[in-house]
């Protein structure tokens, strides 16, 4: 019997131009590469001079429909997570829709699940396609996280940078087994009791303005580790694999420390656990599909491979997809 599955068939990410370092920062606050790369692993991060959210997405949309070989016109859904929309409202994904020339009817929204973003979004994703309700689309991750981070907090304001990447997802025939090309397990998780531990201290209908970034960088490492790894372990074993399968393990890039613990956790060598957060930062929703994109690039994750993207962020909200690719 056929089986629908959603393959990964293109892939981008477009990072702005403007690069912060760590010393460019211990300008601006009492801070020093020595702590920022010991406590965090983060060297340079990008940053947004005039571009907006929108801007980075659709580079990274872009650069996925090209690799895709695919027009506009093929899309039937864009998706966007974000936490720095350019408007409370309409979507970023309506703009996207706008520029990138897709057919008039073409399904557009945005999701917010801070770092889970791109994880809830290419789970939502999978289920349309698997369902048989669109037969291609197009999934972003982009942030502007510079525009809430307040610059004089060195708690918060060595930690993010911005960016974006996407993937094109087409409608397959597999076998229904493990062997398939395309998302093979997904697995979502919310847990609101740490709603206060990690958020913008405003938003629309409390302050009408976007707010800074706080959190309580303990209870966040703490909790990151755990759920990185059980929702990553989660759907290897949905998957009917062990850990010891997986050739990549693309984890949230928030911090060196959560993801070297996590590979730890999972038993994984270290070479197949790719980090990306010493020159991107926290990018939030586009932290994966970014380091996605750059080691598909790169020629390091290959055609065939077995993959598991594993996020957790504000929310908290964490979850895990695997992925053949
Ligand atoms: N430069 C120098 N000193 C600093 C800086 C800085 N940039 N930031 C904090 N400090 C100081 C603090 O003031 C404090 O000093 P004190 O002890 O005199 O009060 C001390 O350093 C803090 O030390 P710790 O809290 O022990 O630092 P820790 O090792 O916990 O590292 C960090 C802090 C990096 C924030 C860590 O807790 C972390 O990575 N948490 C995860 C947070 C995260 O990544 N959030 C992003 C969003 S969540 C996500 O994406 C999953």
């Amino acid at each position: 019997m056929t089986h629908i599955r959603s393959a990964i068939v293109g892939w981008g990410h477009y990072l702005p131009k403007k690069v912060l370092s760590n010393d460019d920062l211990s300008k601006m606050v009492e801070t020093s590469d020595e702590w920022i790369s010991t406590r965090t692993g983060i060297k340079t991060r990008h940053i947004v001079e005039e571009e907006l959210t929108s801007d980075l997405a659709y580079n990274a949309a872009k650069m996925a429909l090209s690799r895709a070989n695919m027009t506009a016109e093929e899309v039937d859904l864009i998706v966007v997570a974000s936490v720095t929309p350019d408007n409370t409202t309409p979507s970023v994904a309506t703009k996207l829709a706008n520029r990138l020339g897709v057919k008039v009817g073409t399904i557009a929204y945005d999701i917010l699940a801070a770092c889970s973003g791109f994880v809830y979004a290419l789970t939502q994703a999978d289920n349309m396609i698997r369902l048989g309700q669109v037969k291609t689309a197009v999934v972003i991750g982009a942030e502007s996280l510079s525009k809430i981070v307040d610059w004089t907090d060195r708690n918060t304001c060595v930690l993010f940078g911005d960016g974006a990447g996407a993937v094109v997802l087409k409608a397959v025939e597999g076998e229904g087994k493990n062997t398939d090309t395309g998302i093979l397990a997904t697995k979502l998780y919310a847990d609101g009791s740490h709603y206060e531990d990690l958020k913008t201290d405003g938003g629309v209908s409390s302050t009408q303005n976007a707010g800074h970034v706080f959190m309580d960088g303990k209870e966040v490492f703490k909790y990151a580790i755990g759920s990185l790894s059980q929702a990553a372990e989660t759907v290897i074993e949905m998957g009917g694999y062990k850990n010891s399968d997986i050739d990549w393990l693309i984890p949230h890039q928030a911090n060196i420390r959560i993801i070297s613990n996590v590979g730890e956790k999972l038993g994984l060598p270290e070479e197949k656990v790719i980090v990306a957060v010493d020159h991107h930062g926290n990018t939030s929703a586009a932290s994966i599909p970014l380091a996605f994109s750059e080691n598909m690039e790169s020629g390091k994750i290959k055609k065939g491979d077995l993959v598991v993207f594993s996020a957790m962020g504000a929310g908290f909200t964490w979850g895990a997809s695997l992925i053949r690719l």
